[in-house]
């Protein structure tokens, strides 16, 4: 399996409306692959106009905010590109697309890093806000998965968020325990079925 990095991108529409939306970006040689299953406006945005800035950040509460609705994060916007990054990246690079690999549900945009930036100091690993990317990642598949693995996901990543989050990671938690909840309750099978 090739190497992924989990991301949040930033893209634009053709009207300049910026969107923001947690990505994995996979190592191709000297190009990253984006992969948007459709219905997407990342993929969307990127077919308009061939350019999305990766934001490299640990900061739970964007990746949980995106898949709970809260898509509303502070951005700065960059000289050298149209597209701005996130104000809370620890680090940018700007991919142009390159060559799109088409397909019915996932095509794949081959880009190349065409800018760069540092803007903070990366302070260190925390398995709290791992297990908030893992929990983001669960909860953009819920359609796909039983009650029983779901709940099996959450009761492990549970564990990390008990002994090492903070008042950020409890609150990301919160936020996607919330939706998971909320899935599991309107797919439960009815008592009286
Ligand atoms: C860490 C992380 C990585 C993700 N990677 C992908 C991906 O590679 N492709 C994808 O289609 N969705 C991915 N998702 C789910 C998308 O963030 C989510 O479906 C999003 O709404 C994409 O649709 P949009 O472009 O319309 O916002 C990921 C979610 C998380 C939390």
């Amino acid at each position: 399996m090739p190497y992924i990095r989990e991301t949040i991108l930033t893209t634009i529409g053709p009207d300049g409306a910026v969107h923001i939306a947690p990505l994995g970006i996979i190592e191709d040689g000297d190009l990253w692959v984006i992969a948007p299953f459709r219905p997407s406006k990342t993929l969307d945005n990127l077919e308009a106009n061939g350019i999305a800035v990766v934001n490299y950040t640990d900061d739970a509460l964007i990746f949980a905010g995106c898949l709970t609705g809260r898509k509303d994060w502070p951005l700065t916007a960059l000289e050298d590109c149209a597209v701005p990054r996130l104000e809370a990246a620890l680090a940018h690079d700007i991919l142009t697309v390159e060559r799109v690999e088409t397909h019915a549900q996932r095509p794949r945009f081959h880009c190349r890093i065409t800018g760069s930036g540092q803007h903070r100091p990366f302070t260190g690993m925390n398995r709290a806000r791992a297990a908030i990317v893992e929990a983001a990642i669960l909860v953009s598949r819920l359609s796909m998965l039983p009650a029983d693995k779901i709940e099996a996901e959450v009761a492990y990543l549970n564990i990390a968020i008990e002994k090492t989050a903070g008042d950020d990671e409890r609150q990301a938690w919160y936020w996607l325990m919330e939706k998971i909840i909320a899935h599991l309750a309107a797919t439960e099978p009815s008592a009286e079925a």
